[in-house]
């Protein structure tokens, strides 16, 4: 499949005699994505992004991670041109998000939080749709729909309804549709969430063989292993700002140390005296701890040295610890670090659990 990505597409900025001439120009046109202190606020008043800059090269596998409501939607919406920023300055694909709406959407895909194929239709009609909408010369239409059918596997059941398929199908249905006019660059949003492991590891190979092709990947999601199996370079979003950027190992590296996870058994009011406990140590003033599922982290330099310590301060304490490990940090523990909260995956749905075609 010949993507439109920077890798295979003639670049604009080639001139007929050869010469490129990107080196005179703007370097934001030749990013995928370009913003200067975005700013939207939704008619209620509700400011959902304030101040984001931000830089996508083109080629770039990006991830914007952020806790429910802080703005990941919106921004992607800004990009998509379903909004208009209500300030700053928005550049996609070299093209201003609100004078050049046409041009962004005719080159960026989008799949969007909510699944949007047609239920009523087969798995063919929904891509050859998505072709006539994108303007796909009908010449080309039959091609690229078994091209897309094939790249998201699912050729065998072309001709099946869609609303027959299982929660990883139609994502990977979803996917594909937003593919249909091969752009170069292409927003996912929260595109794995609700499948399980083996169908979000499907979506994975589909995602990360597109980029190899040379689109560009503008992917939120809730789920910070895939951001760090997938992305080469992160921002985490917080209340409408962005609060950390740079690639998963940088973000891990800034945490610093490393990582005491403390288990402790359940009961009223056990993690907030093991935190109190952990706080009041003296070799841990400078360390983030931090409420987990299980009981407590405790990151810090000087965790391997002085854990022990804590655990029996824990025990002299009547709490008692049903596991511990000492481990490097994971994006688990930057965005604790960051936002003091884990992220919220806690909202999968049941139903979609076992849909793993
Ligand atoms: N149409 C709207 N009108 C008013 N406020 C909105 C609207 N859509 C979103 N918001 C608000 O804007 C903020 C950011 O929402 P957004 O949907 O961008 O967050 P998100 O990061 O995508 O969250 P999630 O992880 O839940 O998808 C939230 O406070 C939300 O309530
Ligand atoms: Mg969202």
């Amino acid at each position: 499949m010949s993507q439109q990505g920077s890798r295979t597409t003639a670049d604009p900025s080639v001139d007929g005699d050869g010469v490129n001439r990107a080196s005179e120009r703007d370097s934001t046109e030749r990013a995928a994505i370009d913003v200067d202190g975005l700013e939207l606020t939704y008619s209620d008043g509700t400011t959902a992004v304030q101040g984001v800059d931000l830089t996508v090269p083109r080629g770039e596998f990006f991830g914007f991670l952020g806790p429910n409501g802080a703005g990941k939607t919106t921004t992607i919406k800004v990009f998509a041109t379903l909004l208009s920023p209500t300030s700053g300055d928005v550049q996609v694909n070299g093209f201003d998000a609100r004078s050049e709406t046409r041009k962004i959407r005719e080159t960026i895909g989008y799949m969007a939080q909510e699944t949007s194929i047609d239920p009523e239709l087969t798995a063919e009609e929904n891509i050859r749709f998505a072709c006539e909408a994108y303007g796909v010369p009908s010449g080309e239409r039959a091609e690229r729909v078994s091209e897309l059918l094939s790249l998201v596997d699912l050729a065998d059941v072309a001709d099946k309804q869609a609303e027959e398929f299982s929660g990883g199908m139609k994502k990977r249905l979803d996917a594909a549709t937003a593919l249909a006019h091969r752009p170069p660059l292409v927003f996912l949003d929260e595109p794995t969430t609700g499948l399980d492991p083996k169908a979000r590891n499907r979506l994975w190979e589909y995602f990360l063989r597109i980029n190899d092709l040379g689109t560009t990947i503008f992917l939120t999601t809730q789920y910070l292993e895939e951001a760090d199996q997938l992305c080469d370079r992160l921002a985490v979003i917080l209340d409408g700002n962005i609060v950390a950027d740079g690639s998963p190992d940088d973000l891990k590296r800034e945490v610093g140390g490393e990582v005491l996870a403390i288990e402790l058994e359940r009961g009223d009011g056990v993690r907030e005296r093991a935190t109190t406990i952990a706080r009041e140590f003296d070799a841990f003033a400078d360390a983030t701890v931090s409420e987990t599922e299980d009981g407590i982290s405790v990151t810090s330099e000087v965790a391997r040295q002085y854990g022990t310590d804590l655990l029996v301060a824990l025990r002299d304490a009547g709490l008692t610890v049903t596991g511990f490990n000492i481990r490097a940090p994971t994006l688990d523990d930057v965005f604790l670090a960051i936002t003091g909260d884990e992220i919220d995956t806690a909202e999968m749905p049941d139903g979609d659990r076992g849909a793993s075609q």
